[in-house]
């Protein structure tokens, strides 16, 4: 079974460029400063996977964590 993934977005780091949320708005909500937090407990439905990948590696700030379970 293929691994599935989870994202996490680093409150340290993230600026509130809001990339991932335009680009996944289903996997990402932001907070009243603009900051960016996962949706729910992070877990990536298969049919986003591309979509968090796609955020990770457009975040300037590269604040978004993406592992494998
Ligand atoms: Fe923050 Fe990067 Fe998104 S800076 S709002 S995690 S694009």
């Amino acid at each position: 079974m293929a691994a599935k993934l989870k994202i996490r977005v680093d409150q340290d780091k993230c600026q509130g460029h809001a990339r991932c949320k335009s680009l996944a708005p289903e996997l990402f909500e932001l907070d009243e400063f603009g900051n960016a937090h996962e949706t729910g407990d992070g877990s990536v439905p298969a049919s986003l996977e591309d979509k968090a990948w796609l955020a990770q590696s457009n975040c300037p700030e590269i604040a978004i964590e993406v592992t494998e379970e």
